[in-house]
């Protein structure tokens, strides 16, 4: 009992300190630039189809593709493996950096 009173702390604990750390669009930054960034580009408008443009688009509609491709519930063999590999702190990193860019 005293072991599962520990685990649950702990766990909140994680849940704490994960929600009172904003999003980092420098975290962000860099794990565009080095993997989203070969495909999509970083800030063009019009990046090359197949792949759409992602600098100043919404971050909940980025956050939510993101989180579909991971789930699968949105498929594209690509970005279903790329997204597989990525956590919800990558996740919001990653959105908020695009969002604020400018294309
Ligand atoms: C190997 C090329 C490739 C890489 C690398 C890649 N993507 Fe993609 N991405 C694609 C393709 C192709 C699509 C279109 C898939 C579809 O039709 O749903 C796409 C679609 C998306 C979409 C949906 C856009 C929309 O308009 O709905 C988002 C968001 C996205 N990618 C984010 C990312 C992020 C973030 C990364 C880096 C972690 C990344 N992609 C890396 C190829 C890539």
């Amino acid at each position: 009992m005293k072991s599962l009173t520990y685990l649950t702390a702990s766990l909140l604990l994680i849940g704490v300190s994960v929600q009172s750390q904003a999003a980092s669009i420098y975290a962000g930054k860099a794990k565009a630039a080095a993997v989203c960034a070969q495909c999509h580009s970083i800030r063009s408008k019009s990046a090359e189809a197949p792949f759409p443009p992602l600098a100043g688009r919404d971050e909940e509609y980025l956050e939510t593709a993101l989180k579909q491709y991971r789930d699968k519930t949105r498929v594209s063999e690509i970005m279903n493996n790329i997204a597989g590999s990525l956590s919800d702190r990558d996740i919001n990193d990653i959105a908020s950096y695009y969002n604020r860019l400018e294309p």
